[in-house]
């Protein structure tokens, strides 16, 4: 008890110290000075060289605008070649601006910094990207599904648009933007903008986004991408080998859309398309505003994987309306999504689909939470100077988040709740949030509103505690405990592999089967299993990407070689660690397969991704 009220009195306190939760160590900016209010680009995208060539125009707004004499603006950069700086100093009149670079830094890249002659209104920057950008992937025809054209796509989250794009690299920042965008004719090039589902491929375009996003949302891609309506406002982007079964799995987008929009109130980005990457995408999806850029490695042909949408559309409310300001407060962005997500979830496709969704998900939390040290197993995180934001990409921020805001749900009741939820996001529409505005809107409206439900102490628990709350109620399944029953069954020699009725298993029924077999299964075991259910080689991810790891353990090498062909496809680092993971751990023999199979699996795989499995690697080196 002690602890906890010790814990209650430090997530409050730091309500006094608002702003500092504000600042963004991953960033150089200084956005209490100045801050981009819009951008304006101008850019070549140039396959041969593996550049994007071009200018960038800031509009910029300072906190101090009459203040005379000279100022500075500091911007993020990795890997860019600035050539020339410009500052407006009138009506179209330019005038060169010194700058300099700084170190580069492994993580937070090299600031740019812009001496300017007074708080001029705006600056112009000529640069061009390395081909090494990291936040760009460019792709030859031959890793494409068509296999005829190149194709080229950004991740920007959570710090690499410094890579493509000289900027204030924080999410504490929102601009608008323009931009024209030059390709070699045939290609489409999209952004996360108005793109036209009419758009021709003509090699020249034109983009504008009017709602202010930060730095992580500004999205390009390039390639041989075709069109399909889902509904009038919605709509699918592909390469048109993937188009009609894209079009089949993610069906129920709109009827999504229109049940957020039921509990949380209008969807603000006028149309909402998917973007479907080739399968190297570093992530299953990514919620670039009007247009999430989406793995194809959740085309499983029955739905099961779908959530993946309902998580990208989410984001529309919590992430990009309500955005984290800095990525200690992660947790606002991924948390409130798996939340809104399961409930997106639960209204479509129905209760016990989300309840199986949720099982596995906080299966997936608890583990997660055997190797994470304390200090990272609290969802308001510490800041880490010299960190790696995405090392706060973890179950902790996502799931123990969720659970959180079911925790609340189950306490006030849906009726009470859902406005509340509904208010958070009206309320901070286009702003960039701490965990403390959260803890002062959830004390004003919820628990002062509603006295005696929750207590300090049990929501500090949950925001600055380690671990689970003892307030977490597990979600239950009836159909997971039927897969739980089948296979204590089968271990118990009960029934053979063959005789579990498994004919209208879907994914999560498979997950929940594998994460549940012991650790000591032997070969032999799994030879049974194989027989009867084909998993190696299966095309889904999410069940490769806990097939394969037992099969290591257990020494099955009859899955090695689709095993290995699974690797050399898939770039999704969720679904591809796990594997490296278990052969890294396993053996030598078996390191060294891994670093056969990643050497050559390494041309295929984002930059992301690359640097994510070199460093598992290296970790295990001999
Ligand atoms: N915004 C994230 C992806 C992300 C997070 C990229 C941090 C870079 C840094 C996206 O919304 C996401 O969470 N994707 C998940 C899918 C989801 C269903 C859990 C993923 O990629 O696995
Ligand atoms: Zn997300």
């Amino acid at each position: 008890m002690r602890l906890l009220f010790a814990l209650a009195l430090s997530a409050f306190a730091t309500v006094a110290l608002a702003s500092s939760r504000a600042d963004d160590e991953h960033s150089h900016a200084q956005p209490q000075l100045v801050r981009i209010t819009d951008m304006a680009l101008d850019l070549r995208v140039d396959f041969a060289t593996r550049t994007l060539q071009g200018e960038v125009v800031h509009t910029l707004a300072w906190a101090d605008p009459k203040a005379t004499g000279p100022a500075e603006l500091v911007l993020d950069t990795r890997d860019l070649a600035i050539e020339r700086v410009q500052a407006r100093v009138g009506e179209g009149r330019w005038q060169r601006a010194a700058f300099t670079l700084g170190e580069p830094d492994e993580i937070l890249g090299r600031r740019l910094v812009i001496s300017l002659p007074g708080r001029v209104e705006a600056v112009r920057i000529r640069y061009r990207t390395s081909p090494e950008a990291s936040g760009l992937q460019w792709m030859p025809p031959a890793l494409t599904a068509t296999g005829r054209q190149p194709l080229l796509f950004s991740q920007s989250q959570a710090i690499h648009a410094r890579s493509w794009v000289p900027l204030q690299d924080t999410p504490s920042v929102r601009f608008t933007y323009s931009a024209r965008v030059r390709t070699p004719a045939g290609l489409m090039a999209l952004m996360s903008a108005d793109n036209r589902p009419d758009a021709q491929p003509t090699g020249d375009y034109r983009f504008r986004m009017p709602q202010p996003i930060p730095s992580y949302l500004l999205a390009i891609a390039v390639g041989d991408f075709r069109f399909k309506p889902l509904s009038p406002r919605a709509g699918i982007w592909a390469e048109a080998p993937v188009l009609d079964r894209a079009v089949a799995e993610f069906a129920d987008t709109e009827a999504m859309i229109a049940a957020t929009e039921a509990l949380y109130g209008p969807y603000r980005w006028e149309r909402y398309d998917l973007l479907i990457l080739p399968a190297s995408f570093p992530y299953g999806g990514m919620e670039n505003p009007r247009l999430s850029f989406i793995t194809p490695t959740v085309i499983v042909g029955d739905k099961s994987l779908v959530s993946l949408i309902a998580h990208e559309l989410a984001h529309s409310w919590s992430g990009n309306l309500v955005t984290n300001a800095s990525w200690k407060d992660f947790w606002l962005n991924e948390g409130f999504t798996s939340y809104v997500e399961n409930r997106i979830v639960e209204q479509v496709f129905g209760a016990e689909q989300a309840a199986m969704e949720n099982v596995v998900a906080q299966a997936g939390l608890r583990e997660a939470l055997r190797s994470l040290p304390p200090e990272r197993q609290v969802l308001a995180l510490p800041a880490t100077p010299g960190g790696d934001p995405e090392d706060a990409t973890n179950d902790v921020a996502y799931i123990k988040g969720q659970w959180f805001l079911i925790f609340l749900e189950q306490r006030f009741g849906r009726e009470v709740f859902d406005p509340f939820l509904r208010k958070w996001f009206d309320e901070h529409a286009f702003k960039s949030v701490t965990t403390d505005d959260f803890l002062a809107f959830l004390r004003r409206e919820l628990l002062a509103k509603h006295p005696g439900k929750v207590s300090d102490a049990e929501v500090a628990a949950w925001i600055a505690g380690p671990g689970l709350p003892d307030t977490a109620v597990p979600a239950t399944s009836a159909r997971l405990e039927a897969v739980d029953a089948a296979r204590t069954r089968w271990l118990e020699g009960q029934t053979t592999a063959r005789g579990i009725d498994t004919s209208r298993w879907i994914t999560q029924e498979w997950v929940h089967f594998l994460e549940g077999l012991p650790a000591d299964i032997s070969a032999q075991q799994l030879l049974e299993i194989d027989g009867a259910f084909r998993l190696t080689g299966t095309a889904n991810g999410e069940i490769a990407q806990r097939w394969y790891p037992i099969t290591v353990r257990a020494g099955y090498f009859e899955a090695r070689p689709a095993l290995a062909q699974f690797l050399r496809k898939v770039g999704r680092r969720k679904l591809i660690l796990p594997i490296y993971r278990a052969l890294a751990e396993q053996s030598e023999g078996d390191r060294v397969f891994a670093r056969q199979v990643f050497q050559q699996a390494a041309p295929g795989y984002h930059p992301i991704t690359r640097a994510s499995v070199q460093a598992l690697l290296d970790a295990r080196a001999p």
